[in-house]
């Protein structure tokens, strides 16, 4: 799978994107992460890349042509499924929609930033757009960074632990069954019984009540969802 992620402050995304799990996608071939900074194809000396907005609204508009021509050079190179821009407005990602990325081929993320960007490269040039969630960042980055995580841990062999991923929290619908280590009493706080009496089919049943008991109590709207 490849990413490129198109952004004004490419800095934000090199710590997030460079450890972990992530990275050790990155170092097995499962992933490439490619970051490019709207400002070289900036206008003139200064490498302009925002204006103001028509209308007079305050605070500064990303500008169509520097985008325009990083995304036609790229699309140019390869297909893209998805050309997704970071914003409030969009889909609320969750987990199917993670799923469904993690199975694409090529995906393009534009970050926003300042006050948004020029509405017609939305109109023309964008296939979706993703919202983590119904609140404001400053800019689309640590929300692409949140993506690529959610997306790039179900790749098959990022996580050495093939089942993993599969029965992460929301695979479901349901949240996990609480997880415990050694050791088994610290200070007199105990780790459930069963789990250490060795009985895989009582753990799996506990496991199983567990996650029902703390959705219905938790996130009773997760058990409505199809
Ligand atoms: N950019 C600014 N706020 C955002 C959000 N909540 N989700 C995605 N992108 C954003």
């Amino acid at each position: 799978m490849r990413i490129d992620i198109l952004t004004v402050v490419p800095e934000l995304l090199e710590s997030p994107l460079g450890h972990s799990i992530v990275q050790r996608a990155k170092n097995k071939g499962l992933v490439e992460i490619h970051i490019h900074d709207i400002r070289e194809y900036g206008k003139g000396n200064y490498h302009q890349v925002d204006d103001y907005s028509y209308g007079g609204d305050a605070g500064m508009i990303l500008m169509i042509e520097p985008i325009y021509t990083l995304i036609n050079k790229l699309k140019q190179e390869r297909e893209y499924d998805e050309i997704i821009y970071m914003s409030p407005d969009g889909k609320t990602l969750d987990q199917p929609i993670a799923n469904r990325l993690s199975c694409m081929e090529n995906i393009m993320i534009l970050c926003g930033h300042y006050k948004g960007i020029d509405h017609r490269i939305r109109e023309h040039l964008i296939t979706s757009e993703i919202s983590i969630g119904d609140y404001v960042l400053s800019g689309g980055e640590l929300a692409a960074a949140v993506v690529c995580d959610a997306v790039i841990r179900l790749i098959p062999g990022a996580i050495s632990d093939e089942t993993s991923a599969l029965s992460d929290c929301f695979q479901d619908n349901l949240l996990s069954a609480p997880v415990y280590t050694r050791p088994a009493n610290f200070n007199g706080w105990e780790v459930p019984k069963v789990l250490l009496s060795g009985n895989p089919k009582l753990i799996a049943q506990w496991q199983e009540e567990q996650s029902l008991e703390r959705t219905a109590r938790l996130r009773p709207d997760l058990l409505k969802k199809e």
